[in-house]
């Protein structure tokens, strides 16, 4: 029988000799690997500046927090999503406002989105669930036409004049939409390249942004270096060097930085990522269409408008329940494969059921999360494999009734 992990890291000789380098080099923290891959992020994106950190989750909260976001202010996010959506907004002791999904659909329920903003409102922060980017143009029409009772409390909301637009672009690096790349998008990105991701640095993210009136960029990049290193004004990088060593913590900040060695292995990896998203199509395209005749739903991963970034293969097994999916998905791991579920909505996790959140609230959510079956989707897979696991997933639809 074979054996399908869920998801492996893709590593090369080519991220073997960029790490072995870095480790060589004498600099394994926060150094020249981690600008260079910065640079790149930047230019990949079609962004002028990126920032990496230790995670998706940690260049998220830096994010609110630079934006001014805190007590007394809400954050309107999907209840279908992982919790370091909407974790970070608790972190920085704001409030968020859930929103169910819409009816047969992974994506939040828009209406209902532009119906919560209120003066307390910050930000939206969508989630480019399993890489599919979300609908910006209908969130941007939402947070404009909802000017009117946005409240500024600092300089730069005054300067955007409406809420935030960020987006937890966790699964979508590569991702683009009517010829604009994931990053470009959103008024603020963050991407994770944790192991399980298209790309990856073992732990690590990235935050982005857009051109904007009201960003300093150079200004924007030191926020981001103080708040990920412990508010110190020089990291130790800069302090090494020759007559360098004096330096301020001007604030009792995090220590959140992504270390070279760890950026050597991103480096590598995004020199070789337009051939793993082509992988990546290429196996949807061919689950697609073994699967075009079975009574299951899958995600729309390209057209003409847009092309995900191929992360996540989404099943939902049309008029099932919890009961089929989970004996579906015992029955292919029996079969050598692991698949996934993504995800249990908020409410059903007891951190958020303890805030007050319940299921019955979100029943589009509840809904789309009943029957949903994540596939093994990488670039480890050989043909085989993927023909593997395209006959046992239909032997399992025969048998399972
Ligand atoms: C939708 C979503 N957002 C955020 C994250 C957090 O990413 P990280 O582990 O890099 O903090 C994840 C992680 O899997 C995720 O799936």
């Amino acid at each position: 029988m074979r054996k399908i992990p869920f998801s492996p890291p893709d590593l090369s000789q080519a991220e073997i000799d960029e790490v072995v380098k870095v480790l060589k080099s004498g600099w394994i923290t926060t150094g020249p690997e981690t600008k260079l891959f910065e640079n790149k992020i930047a230019e990949y994106c079609h962004v002028n500046k990126a920032v990496c950190l230790s995670s998706q989750t940690s260049c998220a909260e830096l994010t609110l927090r630079i934006l001014g976001i805190g007590p007394g202010d809400e954050v309107i996010v999907p209840a279908y999503t992982y919790t370091a959506t909407a974790s970070i907004i608790y972190h920085v002791g704001a409030k968020p406002v859930m929103i169910d999904c819409k009816c047969g659909s992974y994506e939040m329920d828009y209406d209902k989105m532009e119906a919560a903003i209120n003066r307390n409102t910050k930000a939206v922060i969508a989630v480019d669930l399993a890489g599919v980017i979300c609908d910006y143009d209908r969130i941007y029409e939402a947070v404009e036409r909802k000017k009117n009772v946005f409240n500024p409390k600092n300089e730069l909301q005054e300067k955007f004049g409406r809420v935030f637009v960020i987006a937890d672009g966790a699964h979508a690096f590569g991702a683009r939409r009517h010829g604009k790349m994931c990053g470009e998008i959103a008024d603020f990105t963050n991407f994770s390249f944790h192991a399980v991701k298209n790309m990856t640095t073992a732990e690590g993210g990235a935050a982005v942004h857009r051109l904007h009136d009201g960003i300093d960029e150079e200004d924007m990049y030191k926020q981001y270096m103080l708040l990920s290193l412990h508010g110190q004004t020089k990291d130790a990088y800069q302090k090494n060097k020759v007559a360098a060593w004096e330096y301020d913590v001007v604030d009792t900040q995090y220590k959140c930085n992504m270390p070279d060695v760890l950026a050597a292995l991103g480096v590598a990896q995004l020199s070789r990522y337009e051939k793993i998203l082509e992988r990546r199509h290429e196996l949807i395209k061919l689950y697609n269409e073994e699967f075009k005749d079975l009574p299951i739903q899958v995600l729309n991963h390209c057209d003409e408008t847009h092309r995900s970034s191929g992360h996540l293969y989404f099943v939902r097994f049309i008029g099932k329940d919890a009961e089929y999916r989970n004996r579906f998905y015992n029955m292919m791991a029996e079969n050598g494969i692991m698949c996934n579920v993504h995800f249990k909505p908020l409410p059903m996790l007891s951190a958020y059921s303890k805030k007050g959140f319940r299921i019955t609230d979100f029943p589009n959510a509840y809904n789309m999360h009943k029957n949903q079956l994540t596939l093994p989707l990488n670039t480890t897979l050989s043909d085989d494999d993927a023909w593997y696991i395209i006959s046992t997933f239909k032997q399992c639809i025969n048998t399972l009734k």
